[in-house]
């Protein structure tokens, strides 16, 4: 462990015997998925969530604390209306149905972004599930939605500038651990182990900050192909890389 500044922000504990303790997930390949096999995108987002159910269970068994999924992207609103539309009919069939098994399971739901510009009921929705679950603890699934890193790290601008305004503090006080205190990601584990599938290898504005120190891990296999299975080879992935946050 170093002592610098920067570790008092993120420095990764992972989980027991290697486990990483929040694991986030950039879901990619739906569409593909769906064109390989002449289906319509929408099959191919179906197929997504059931992957995202799949991941969950093999997460809490293998002792992940936090799932972070991206579902859905602050520039996920330049896709066809009729996408859009079936992204949303999926979260609020994904919600209704999971709902009382993420809760009886002790899941607390969790949601970086600004699901507030959706459509009211689908907003009300995952207002309830939050509530419902927020004083569950065995594991925390985030749910990103109308997410974007950038955005995100411009809004905790915002609420330290406010505060710097209001005389709570001085702005030579504000610091990196002020800045991670002022995300989303405020309550949740550091970020250990970000996963990309479909073979893209980009961040795509998600968890910037937050993956500073992340291992990251980029497969080939499309979204709605990636199961238990591949959850676990991850981990052991994961579990074989010595991690030095800048030290030797
Ligand atoms: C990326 O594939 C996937 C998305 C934009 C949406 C992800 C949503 C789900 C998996 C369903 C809902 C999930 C939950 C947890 C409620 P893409 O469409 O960009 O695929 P492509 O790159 O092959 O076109």
């Amino acid at each position: 462990m170093t002592s610098n500044a920067a570790s008092a922000v993120s420095q990764p504990g992972g989980g027991g015997a290697g486990v990483p303790r929040h694991v986030a997930i950039i879901m990619d390949g739906n569409g593909r998925w769906a064109k390989a096999r002449g289906l319509p995108r929408v099959a191919g987002h179906r197929q997504g969530a059931e992957a995202a159910r799949a991941v969950l269970r093999a997460a809490g068994e293998a002792g992940v604390e936090c799932l972070t999924l991206y579902a859905f992207s602050s520039e996920n609103w330049r896709r066809p209306e009729t996408e859009i539309n079936d992204l949303m009919g999926l979260l609020r069939l994904y919600i209704s149905a999971e709902l009382n098994a993420l809760h009886r399971e002790g899941i607390r739901i969790r949601i970086l972004g600004d699901h507030r510009a959706f459509p009211p009921d689908v907003a009300k929705l995952v207002d309830a599930a939050v509530a419902k679950t927020a004083g569950n603890s065995r594991m925390t699934l985030a749910i990103a939605l109308n997410y974007g890193s950038r955005a995100e790290l411009v809004h905790a601008a915002q609420k330290l500038a406010a505060r710097v305004s209001a005389g709570e503090i001085e702005p030579e006080r504000i610091d990196e651990a002020m800045l991670d205190a002022s995300l989303y990601t405020s309550d949740l584990p550091p970020l250990d182990l970000l996963i990309r599938t479909s073979g893209e290898r980009r961040l795509s504005n998600f968890l910037l900050w937050q993956s500073a120190y992340a291992e990251l891990l980029f497969v080939d296999t499309l979204w709605p192909d990636f199961g238990g299975d591949e959850l676990r080879a991850a981990l052991a992935d994961f579990a074989s890389r010595e991690r030095r946050y800048g030290g030797r």
